[in-house]
């Protein structure tokens, strides 16, 4: 059967429902702040990075675990809404829907607790049901809000099929070689990518020497979000910094998964690395400047008129 065909990104990771909080800033530990602003949004980086690779004009399928609850009907019936092809979400009796508590300050800067529920019961058999869909797609993107050993056994089937293997590293955690073997391109802001290295990340020097250790693990190429500054993008050929967009922030939710999701659909249409990176990094700067998560992903006409100007 012709690839075109069939999806051209599948995603397999989570889908939450976000609680959040707009303050001034975000309160410290003990502290109670008054004042705020409440609203909820769909999210959870699986699912808001589905939903950006598909406004970003890929076909997408989402593997997924919900409850059965109405947080879960209310994803759902979001996801069709959006056009993804949730034949591969699973409803799951034992646990609820995953929710997320998000603080935003003033800044747009944010502070994020999970529970990850349904999410947690995603195993490597739902990833198994979805063989075919992975190996006919070209390129899985994955995250690390589900269970480590579905990340992985996604990552083997697309390896094997040749498929074009995108991990963003979040939240972080160590990761086994056998999976950074199978991975195309790993995405690690700054923040993943000093947990994942050891060396202190503040800026493109040290994101090239982080890109460097990760490279030496197996991974073809990383590219390293540095936020405002762009994007660092290594691989064993040199790095190099691709500059990003200067916007004025509001909310920096889901910032790294609009870039990831547009980053995905730009090299599923079989664009270059750094042209890729540069679409990623216009999609993620029309991002932060509405509030939410899935709510403030661009369009692929709103993608492209940033890049014309
Ligand atoms: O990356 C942003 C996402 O992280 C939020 O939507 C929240 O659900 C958490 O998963």
């Amino acid at each position: 059967m012709a690839r075109s065909a069939k999806s051209s990104v599948v995603v397999v990771g989570s889908s939450n429902t976000d609680m959040i909080l707009r303050l001034a800033r975000i309160p410290g530990p003990g502290e109670t702040l008054l004042g705020g602003q409440f609203a909820t949004a769909a999210g959870g980086k699986g699912a808001n990075q589905a939903v950006a690779a598909r406004r970003a004009g890929g076909r997408v399928a989402l593997v997924a675990r919900l409850g059965r609850d109405s947080m879960g009907d209310e994803a759902l019936a979001g996801f069709r809404r959006e056009g993804v092809d949730v034949s591969r979400v699973v409803r799951d009796r034992s646990r609820p829907s995953g929710v997320a508590l998000i603080f935003v300050g003033a800044d747009g800067e944010n502070s994020i607790g999970v529970a990850g529920g349904a999410n947690q019961r995603l195993t490597p058999g739902d990833v198994a049901a979805a063989r075919t869909t992975i190996a006919r797609s070209r390129v899985l993107l994955l995250q690390l809000e589900t269970p480590l050993a579905s990340v992985a056994a996604a990552a083997r089937i697309a390896r094997k099929s040749k498929v074009t293997v995108i991990l963003n590293p979040a939240p972080a955690q160590a990761l086994p070689r056998a999976l950074l073997r199978n991975v195309s391109l790993l995405t690690p802001n700054e923040h993943e990518a000093s947990l994942l290295t050891g060396v202190r990340v503040t800026g493109a020097a040290s994101a090239a020497k982080a890109a460097r250790i990760l490279i030496s693990r197996g991974v073809s190429t990383v590219i390293v979000t540095l936020g405002a500054q762009g994007a660092l993008v290594a691989t064993r050929a040199g790095s190099r910094l691709v500059p990003g967009f200067s916007v004025r922030a509001v909310d920096s939710t889901a910032a790294g998964d609009v870039f990831n999701g547009a980053l995905a659909v730009s090299l599923a249409e079989g664009a270059a690395l750094h042209d890729a990176v540069r679409f990623a990094h216009a999609a993620a700067a029309i991002s932060v400047t509405r509030p939410g998560a899935q709510p403030s992903i661009p369009t692929r006409r709103e993608i492209d008129r940033l890049l014309r100007k």
